[in-house]
């Protein structure tokens, strides 16, 4: 049997349409989708990895990383437009590389997703857990210990050792629940979240902006340098220079991560093929928008340097309660809008990932159970189930920072699968019909491919070597079982009873 067989596109769309009974219900628009998008997008990316890539690596110019990592993201959402307007079924991705690239491409996608979804969902959650502490300590004057909110390989200035992040295990499983009980009511909790997320980023940076310091911007690229050894006595260094930008620009490529899980609600979409590419395209718009004005201001009004010190951690609050005390009332404020914004974030990744994990069992690439709807629900609840277990586990004893990156790598190969597709997508079903046709391929395809691998390069050797173990066990799991039960096996050796 050949590895690379494809599902045929009209067969595809056949299947979808046949599905009836079993299906999910239709009810999303394109506010719908656009406000999804948002709920997935600005989270823990802006709120936290922008200030870990400036103190890392790129310092005032992670606004420049901003503008590499939504290029790439443009030109990949261009071609996920494109994809989700002509096979607007549950499994973004995944379902697009099924068709146009094969069986097994289709499983490392749908297998990388997974660093996307959950690892994505995982890093937030440990993200929420910082800002759950700040809000403790603005509200009560009490925190929880030091121990109990990070992981067994993280250490404190003060040399406290980290066991488990329990808030961040909480949040997962509130969300999870309420995603067993369906996605009617979590549509319209994250439309207020959105509201409300975007309404913190503009006044940060309207306000933000009485409060810079022209000196932080000066040099705007910083040079490479060591830190002065911390409590501990360990020395990070900051990469500085374009080098680093491009580190940063893999760093915060987190933050726009989420407007392909658009893509993934296409099954619950009223008409995906005019409402896929506006949902899209328009949330990923408003959100570059967004972030390079915020990122600007971020680092205008604190030092990139702090962010290494007594700013790492939930760095938002840490920059209002220092410089800007005259809106000290403000802190608080963005504090809860910013767990309520993580929140909405875990929410739709979550939902993402178990629309994979639904997409691949129904191909017989994951044991059926992924797929098994709730009788009254209609949602997967075994999937979220089983998906709440897994990815706790890296919510609770991973660092953020790790999982985030690997969040980032994942996904970022998974993208530049996808601009790779649409230019196969063209040459296989040149006719097949499009709402939508990503202008001027293979150029614009080639580009979106080409900043996303520039932007795996810049995320150094100890991601891709875990990008590495990743695949190698996804292959482990595609040999061992999917291979054997893809329902694409099951068609043939029905027709071929000799076929192996
Ligand atoms: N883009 C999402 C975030 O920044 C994943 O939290």
């Amino acid at each position: 049997m050949s590895i690379f067989r494809k599902k045929s596109l009209p067969d595809l769309l056949e299947e979808s349409r046949a599905q009836g009974e079993g299906t999910l219900k239709r009810h999303l628009g394109a506010i719908g989708l656009i406000l999804l998008g948002i709920g997935a997008i600005i989270g823990a990316g802006l709120f936290v990895r922008t200030a870990a890539a400036a103190a890392d690596s790129a310092g005032a110019a992670v606004t420049i990383s901003f503008i590499i990592a939504a290029v790439g993201c443009a030109f990949a959402g261009l071609c996920y437009a494109e994809f989700a307007s002509m096979i607007p079924i549950s499994g973004s991705a995944y379902t697009y590389s099924y068709v146009t690239m094969g069986e097994l491409i289709a499983w490392i996608i749908g297998w990388d997703l997974v660093l996307e979804y959950a690892l994505g969902a995982a890093t937030v959650a440990v993200a929420w857990s910082e800002y759950l502490n700040k809000f403790l300590h603005q509200t009560v004057g009490w925190e929880i210990p030091y121990a109990w909110c990070h992981s067994p390989f993280q250490i404190s200035q003060a040399g406290e050792h980290g066991i488990i992040n329990m808030p961040a295990l909480l949040v997962l499983f509130l969300i999870t629940l309420i995603l067993i009980k369906g996605i009617q009511e979590s549509a319209l909790v994250n439309a207020v979240i959105v509201i409300i997320k975007v309404a913190i980023v503009l006044l940060f940076i309207a306000l933000g902006w009485q409060y810079i310091n022209g000196t932080n911007h000066v040099p705007y690229i910083t040079q490479a340098f060591d830190y002065p050894p911390d409590a501990n006595g360990a020395i990070k260094h900051y990469a500085g220079g374009w080098m680093g930008i491009l580190a940063g620009a893999g760093t915060v490529f987190f933050a726009f991560i989420g407007f392909d899980a658009v893509s993934t609600a296409a099954q619950e979409t009223k008409n995906p093929s005019r409402d896929m590419p506006i949902g899209i395209l328009v949330s990923l718009a408003i959100c570059t928008i967004l972030y390079i004005l915020f990122a600007h201001v971020l680092t205008w009004v604190a030092n990139f340097r702090e962010f290494q010190i007594s700013g790492k951690e939930a760095s938002v609050t840490y920059v209002i309660e220092t410089y800007m005390q005259n809106y000290s009332w403000l802190a608080t404020f963005v504090t809860v809008a910013i767990l309520a914004g993580f929140s909405s974030v875990i929410l739709v990744l979550l939902l993402g990932q178990s629309r994979v994990f639904y997409a691949m069992s129904r191909d017989g690439l994951l044991p059926s159970l992924f797929g098994d709807l709730h009788p009254s629900f209609r949602t997967p609840y075994k999937s979220n189930i089983i998906l709440f277990l897994f990815v706790a586990v890296f919510a609770a004893f991973i660092p953020g920072e790790v999982v985030g990156d690997m969040c980032s790598i994942g996904t970022l190969f998974a993208f530049a699968l996808v601009s790779v597709g649409i230019i196969i997508m063209r040459r296989t079903n040149p006719d097949a019909p499009r709402a939508f046709r990503t202008p001027f391929s293979p150029i614009f395809p080639l580009i979106g491919a080409g900043v996303c691998l520039a932007m795996i390069y810049g995320l150094g050797w100890e991601n891709w070597l875990r990008l590495g173990v990743w695949l190698a066990l996804g292959f482990i799991i595609h040999f061992g079982y999917s291979i054997k039960h893809s329902k694409l096996n099951k068609t043939l050796q029905e027709l071929f009873p000799t076929f192996t």
